[in-house]
Parts: C-alpha cells; sequence; structure tokens
C-alpha cells in the first residue's frame, strides 16, 4: 500500500480568516447596518445583529482556534467604531482591539490585521463613501491611528479587502450599498481604493520599520464557454481584465488599465511586500449582448458540481491556477480566504482536501505561499446572504450563540497540526479523493 504523505513547508501557517462587522456585533455606525434596516436588502430579511458576538468575547473563539492549532488569524478593525466622526477618534475602541491582538499573542496565533473590510463609517457613505476623493487622507488618517495603537501587536497588515468585490457588488451589481449601478463610479471607485492602498502602503512603512503590508485580492476566473467562439473569449477576457488584472496592474506594475485609467499609476508601483489571494470559484461566460455591462452572461455546464446557496462552481483546480497567475509578481503570497458555503459539512472535507492538495502542488512548484487561512472560523454574517451562507468550520446559533464543531474543523485541525495531510485523513474523511491523492 503506498504511503504517501503530503507535507508542507516547516514555517507554512495555518489559520482562519474574519472581517469585524461579519462577527463582532452591534456595529450600528457603519454603513452595512443602514443598509440592513432597508427592506429587500439582505437574504430573508436578516441582519447582522449580534453576529458572533466578537466584541465582547472574541477570546472564546480565539480558543478554539488555539485548540485546532492554528497559528495565524486574519481579522479586521472596524473603522466606524475607531473613527466615530471625522476625526474623532474612540481610544476605548482601540483598547478593545488591542486587548484582542494581546488574547491571539496568549495563544501564540499571528495576528493578520485588515484595515479595511466592506464596511465604512456612515459619515464617510454620508460624504459619498469611496467614490469621493477626499476618501484617500480620510484612509490614511484613521490607518495612522490604528497602526500607532495596535503597532505593538502585530506587523503583518492588510490595507484593503477585495477592492474589486467591494467596487462591482456595490457599483455594477448593485447588490451592497450602496446599491448603484453605475460602471464609471465603480471604476472610480477601485482608483481611489487602489490609490488609498498606495497611500496607506507608505505611510505604514514610515510608522513601522517591521511592517510587512499587502492587499486582499479576489481572483476569480471567468471562462468562455464555447472556447471556440471569439465571442465568448472576448467577453470572458473583458470581464478578467476588469476584475482580476487591474488592481495587480496598478499597485504592483504601476500601469492603470483601462476603465479605472490610463497608462502609468504614478507612486503606486510596487506598493505590495505580498499579495492575498481570496479563491472561492470561476465562472463560465457566454457572449449575450442583453446581459448588461461587458456582455457576459454566466453559464454552468450541466455536470459542473454547485456549491451551496448558488455560490458557484465546485472548483478547487483554481486555486492552483490563481496561485501560479500570482507567482509572476515574485512576491510571497497569503492565501487570505478560501472556503465554501456548506451547512451540512457534506462537501467541506473534501473542498478542503482538495484546495490543500492543490496549494501543495503549487509549492512543489517553488510558489512562494507563506499561509492558508481558511474562510471562516465560525458561521458569520455573509453581507447580502444574511445567514443563509454557512462558511463556518464551526457551526453556530445565532438564537443562541452555541456553537458545534463540524467535522471539517477536526480534519482541518488535524491538517495544521501535523503540517500534512496524511492517507489517515484521507480515508476518514474523503475515501472518495483516494485515487487522485494517493494513486496506486
Ligand atoms: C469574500 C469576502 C468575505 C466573505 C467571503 C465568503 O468575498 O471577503 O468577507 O464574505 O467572500
Amino acid at each position: 500500500m503506498p504511503y504517501a504523505i503530503y507535507h508542507f513547508p516547516p514555517n507554512f501557517r495555518w489559520g482562519v480568516a474574519t472581517a469585524s462587522h461579519q462577527v463582532e456585533g452591534d456595529n450600528k455606525r457603519n454603513q452595512w447596518w443602514n443598509w440592513e434596516q432597508q427592506p429587500g436588502r439582505i437574504a430573508e430579511g436578516h441582519r447582522s445583529g449580534l453576529a458572533c458576538n466578537w466584541w465582547q468575547n472574541a477570546e472564546a473563539d480565539f480558543d478554539y482556534a488555539m485548540s485546532m492549532g492554528l497559528t495565524s488569524l486574519r481579522l479586521s478593525i472596524e473603522w466606524s467604531r475607531v473613527e466615530v466622526a471625522p476625526g474623532e477618534i474612540d481610544t476605548t475602541a482601540l483598547d478593545r482591539y488591542r486587548e484582542m491582538l494581546q488574547a491571539l499573542k496568549d495563544r501564540g496565533i499571528t495576528p493578520m490585521v485588515t484595515l479595511h473590510h466592506f464596511s465604512d463609517p456612515l459619515w464617510l457613505a454620508q460624504k459619498g463613501g469611496w467614490s469621493n476623493p477626499a476618501v484617500i487622507s480620510y484612509f490614511s488618517h484613521y490607518v495612522e491611528q490604528v497602526v500607532q495603537a495596535l503597532g505593538e501587536f502585530a506587523t503583518c497588515w492588510c490595507t484593503l479587502n477585495e477592492p474589486n468585490v467591494y467596487a462591482s457588488l456595490g457599483y455594477i451589481r448593485g447588490v451592497f450599498p450602496p446599491g448603484e449601478q453605475n460602471i464609471k463610479k465603480a471604476a472610480l471607485v477601485l482608483r481611489h481604493m487602489l490609490q488609498a492602498h498606495a497611500a496607506a502602503y507608505k505611510l505604514i512603512h514610515r510608522l513601522q520599520a517591521a511592517a510587512s503590508v499587502g492587499l486582499a485580492h479576489n481572483i476569480r476566473f471567468f471562462d468562455p464557454v464555447n472556447p471556440r467562439s471569439p465571442r465568448d473569449r472576448m467577453v470572458a477576457r473583458i470581464q478578467d481584465l476588469w476584475f482580476n488584472r487591474t488592481t495587480t496592474a496598478a499597485i504592483w506594475n504601476g500601469i492603470w488599465l483601462p476603465p479605472v485609467g490610463y497608462g502609468p499609476a504614478f507612486g503606486m508601483r510596487h506598493t505590495l511586500d505580498w499579495i492575498g489571494l481570496n479563491y472561492y470559484t470561476r465562472d463560465l461566460i457566454a457572449y449575450d449582448k442583453n446581459a448588461g455591462p461587458g456582455y457576459g452572461r454566466v453559464e454552468r455546464t450541466p455536470d459542473a458540481e454547485l456549491m451551496d446557496g448558488g455560490y458557484g462552481e465546485f472548483y478547487p483546480e483554481g486555486l492552483a491556477r490563481a496561485l501560479r497567475r500570482l507567482a509572476r509578481l515574485g512576491i510571497p503570497i497569503h492565501i487570505t480566504e478560501n472556503g465554501i458555503p456548506d451547512t451540512d459539512d457534506d462537501q467541506r472535507p473534501r473542498a478542503l482536501l482538495l484546495h490543500l492538495y492543490h496549494l501543495w502542488r503549487a509549492l512543489q512548484g517553488n510558489i512562494p505561499v507563506q499561509s492558508y487561512h481558511h474562510w471562516t472560523l465560525v458561521d458569520n454574517f455573509e453581507w447580502a446572504e444574511g445567514w443563509t451562507l454557512p462558511f463556518g468550520l464551526i457551526e453556530m446559533d445565532l438564537r443562541t450563540q452555541k456553537r458545534k464543531s463540524r467535522p471539517s474543523a477536526d480534519l482541518y485541525a488535524a491538517i495544521a497540526r501535523g503540517n500534512a495531510i496524511t492517507p489517515e485523513l484521507i480515508d476518514a474523511y474523503a475515501p472518495e479523493l483516494r485515487p487522485l491523492l494517493l494513486p496506486v
């Protein structure tokens, strides 16, 4: 019987990722809270409410993370708590974050701190949010306060989470606040976010010698439904350019791609110490002149395995593809998010094993991936989908706040502790993968 073990590099970090608004609870001062009060905005009329109660007791979930053998935890700082009105800093909020970061340290867990993860202070939203060029200096001021207050506990900073998703869902699809459908504005928002990233990158390095600064970039593949159709190929390529390539072109290559801009992106080149990858799925795209901006319609092949809740195609190979693409930048990569919505945990163990197998393959090809953060530790408020998409390794009953481990949590813990995928784990959690992962 062959006994292959997929070992990961000795210093590889295993973690989970979260975001303030999705877990803290009672974030009443941001634009999402406001959005949740409007009828029809969130699936089934759900609200974030108390969320996972992290503002009171993140420590209980940090205990779970520690008991699972995790060494990294990505969390975000809620701008609306820190800066309650323009220029007005609430130091008690910063104290609470210091307490949380100390709690992680006590548990041997290194934090990765995201400075902006989709939620904006309401006062900023009322000034036009990220479509207002003033946001760049507002963001810098906030970042300065956070890095000064928390720099003692953190050196790994993620400026922004998924500017491409924020701009697309808020300003093209209109399913995130402010619910607009305006391509020009989406491009402007993305441009300001990338400029704010570059400014924050430089600022953080001025404030902290040991800082390591990056951004979490969502890569989603857009493949032509019919690879022989020039029109399908063209629309898939347009979506790929807009969604996947503009971000790294600006902040790594120093080039604006249309529609975000044209030509050199001054002062933006090489403003990354690492790039974060958030990977979930891909779309197959067909040309359709009625499909709105980009003329691409999403299709699924009949044999495609789908994820729960309409979340898209189950496509673990995409992780390796995304890593190969990012490897061209020649800088370290962190997997800042990867996961699957799955209430009954019937797909997640296999999803975990397959994604980690593709990660392992990328590592064998010398792609410098330093960490993997699973999205997410505990079921949380999934934005416009409310509580309908449970991404947690741990299940949470919203009414009682009771947690219950899913089998995937045990699998992930075993992988993290052993820093390896063993045949025993494959046999115990997804024996159907034996032919692929352990061919005789
Ligand atoms: C990502 C977001 C994260 C979470 C996952 C499922 O796009 O960054 O907050 O919603 O999707």
